[in-house]
Formats: structure tokens, C-alpha cells, sequence
């Protein structure tokens, strides 16, 4: 669209609908993808208009629209299979506002809400994730934990800090260990048949880019992998010197539980290697010696090149020869 056309729409938008007409211009312009085949969930989802139920002043809180368009897919895939419905449990161990509460009420469904926060608005409050029962068995575990430590919730949100609080992790491979427990613990609260979505976001801490939908541990059979649009984040009206990759999606990761006893799992294996001292089929003699010139600034002498790679692994191989 040109310039003045769009100036001239936002003109006209304005005038008509005043302070919500952003929002109802990015509806429009998501609902095709929304509808696509006709439904609400799609491998993208978007949702500007947070709908009702739950509270946007919950820092982090998800639009309740998220969890019904979820919901709605696994009572349909179980009425398809003819699977009975009428016992139908959503339950959400960490809901925050109830966002999730509202949901399931919209379908008519029973849910169950926890919380570590003692005033929980919703639900079971003092529920903790880490040491508590999961008392309930569910069809769908809608589970929205923390990002790290991106906005902390005990003492900050509610209450006094508290130790289990995973926004309150010393570090992020301990904030990964410990929802890694709570997701092992929620598989085993599904019924067969039932689903565990897991709502997470990539994030950006002090520069340093994490992704928890990477390095979270997998599940159940990976159903499916959905990119959600965020919307009216804090960080959207903040203006940045240094160039980076804003964030401006999460995920919400579907997995299906199909076998009560055996569970399915993958786990990401992360690490460095140092290639000046480890051999890999990957790695070439051009690839190491371009390498290593480049480790030196691009420069050196045949002898001190030689020197240089004397130890590899790669050098001893040739030399066994
Ligand atoms: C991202 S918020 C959930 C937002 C919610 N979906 C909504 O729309 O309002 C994460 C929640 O996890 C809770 N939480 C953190 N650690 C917990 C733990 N160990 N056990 C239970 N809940 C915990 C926090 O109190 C917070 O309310």
C-alpha cells in the first residue's frame, strides 16, 4: 500500500473509531490467516484483541482467546475419534490472572486452576509447582510458566519473594532444570489421549538472546508448533541504540499423550568444541587452515602455520599414515 493511502486510512480509521482503531485494523488484517481452513488455530496465531477473562495488568498474562482456539482443537480431535467429552478437564498449574478459568468456562468445560501465589485470583492459590501433588488428572494442561526471570512475580506480582518461584532462579540453566521437573510432573497428570500445551517465549537478558522453547525438554508425540504474535508488550515503547532482533512472537507447543506408561522424550544437547584441538568429519584441512589463519588476524608464516597445527588430531592422523 503507498504511503499516502495508508496515512489516509489510518486518517479515516482514527476518525471513526477513535483509540481502537489500531486494534481493529490488526484483526482485520490477521483474520484471514486466523480463519484459514476454518479454524482458529493455526501454526500462526494472532490475537491483537486480548478478548475477556483473565487481566492484562498481569505482567506476561495471555489472552484467554489462546486458550480457548487450544482447547476447542482437542475437543473436537477427541470427538472426531469418538472419544467422550463429558468429564473433559482443562487444568492450569501456574494461571496467574485465571485467564485460563474464563477460557473453559466460554466451552463450558471443567477446569482446574493452581497457583504459587497464596491470593491466586482464580483457583487454588499456594500451589507450588516444585513440591506440590498435581492432584487432578486433565485432557488438556495448559501451561504458561514464567520467562526466566523477565519479570518476576513473588514479590513483585504478589506477595513476599519466594524461593520456588521460577521467575526467581539464579540462573537460566537453573530456571530450565526446574521447569523441566514441572513439565515431567504435568505428563504424568495427563490422561491418555489428553494434550500439554506449553506456552513460552524467546528472550533477550542483558544481551544475551535465550530460548526456552529450544531448551525446554520435549514431551509426548511433538504435535504441533505454533507461532503466536504478541501484542501491547512493555518493550513495544522502548527505543533501543544497539541493532538487534526484536522479539516480537512466542510459541505455544502442542504434545499428545498416546501411551499412558511409555513416554517419549528429546532433550537439546548443548556444548562448545574447540576445532584447534578436536577432529570432525565436518571439518576440512582448507576449513582448518583457513581457521586457524583467521584465529592469528590472517597472517603468518608457513613455519609458525606449521607449529600451529602440529598437535591436531588431524595432523597425527596423517602422520600415522
Ligand atoms: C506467565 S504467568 C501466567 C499468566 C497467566 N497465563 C495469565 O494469563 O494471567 C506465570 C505464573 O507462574 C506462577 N508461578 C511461578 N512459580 C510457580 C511455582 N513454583 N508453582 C506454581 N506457580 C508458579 C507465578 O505466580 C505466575 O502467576
Amino acid at each position: 500500500m503507498k504511503n499516502e493511502l495508508r496515512m489516509r486510512a489510518v486518517e479515516v480509521l482514527q476518525k471513526e473509531f477513535g483509540d481502537d482503531w489500531q486494534e481493529i485494523a490488526q484483526s482485520l488484517g490477521t483474520e484471514n490467516l486466523r480463519r484459514r481452513v476454518g479454524k482458529d488455530l493455526t501454526s500462526f496465531v494472532a490475537f491483537p484483541d486480548r478478548g475477556h477473562g483473565g487481566s492484562s495488568a498481569w505482567r506476561g498474562n495471555c489472552s484467554p482467546k489462546v486458550v480457548e482456539a487450544v482447547a476447542r482443537y482437542v475437543i473436537d480431535a477427541k470427538r472426531y475419534y469418538g472419544k467422550s467429552i463429558s468429564d473433559f478437564t482443562l487444568l492450569d498449574p501456574m494461571s496467574g490472572s485465571g485467564t485460563s478459568k474464563f477460557a473453559a468456562d466460554n466451552l463450558r468445560i471443567r477446569s482446574v486452576l493452581y497457583d504459587l501465589n497464596p491470593d491466586a485470583p482464580q483457583g487454588r492459590g499456594n500451589w507450588n509447582a516444585l513440591r506440590d501433588e498435581v492432584d487432578e488428572s486433565a485432557d488438556l494442561i495448559f501451561f504458561h510458566p514464567p520467562y526466566h526471570s523477565m519479570i518476576a512475580y513473588s514479590g513483585n506480582m504478589w506477595g513476599k519473594p519466594h524461593p520456588d518461584d521460577l521467575s526467581r532462579c539464579s540462573s537460566y540453566r537453573e530456571f530450565i532444570e526446574k521447569l523441566n521437573f514441572v513439565l515431567k510432573k504435568l505428563y504424568m497428570a495427563l490422561r491418555k489421549d489428553g494434550r500439554l500445551a506449553v506456552l513460552v517465549g524467546d528472550m533477550r537478558l542483558k544481551g544475551q538472546f535465550y530460548s526456552m522453547q529450544t531448551d525446554m525438554m520435549k514431551l509426548g508425540e511433538y504435535e504441533s508448533f505454533i507461532v503466536k504474535g504478541q501484542f501491547n508488550c512493555v518493550s513495544d515503547n522502548r527505543t533501543y541504540a544497539k541493532p538487534f532482533v526484536p522479539i516480537v512472537t512466542e510459541y505455544l507447543l502442542l504434545f499428545h499423550k498416546q501411551d499412558v506408561l511409555m513416554v517419549p522424550f528429546s532433550k537439546t544437547l548443548s556444548g562448545r568444541f574447540d576445532v584447534s584441538k578436536k577432529d570432525d568429519a565436518s571439518l576440512t584441512w582448507h576449513h582448518l587452515i583457513r581457521l586457524t589463519m583467521e584465529s592469528v588476524g590472517g597472517e603468518t608464516d608457513l613455519t609458525a602455520l606449521y607449529a600451529m597445527l602440529a598437535e591436531h588430531p588431524k595432523s597425527k592422523r596423517k602422520r600415522a599414515l
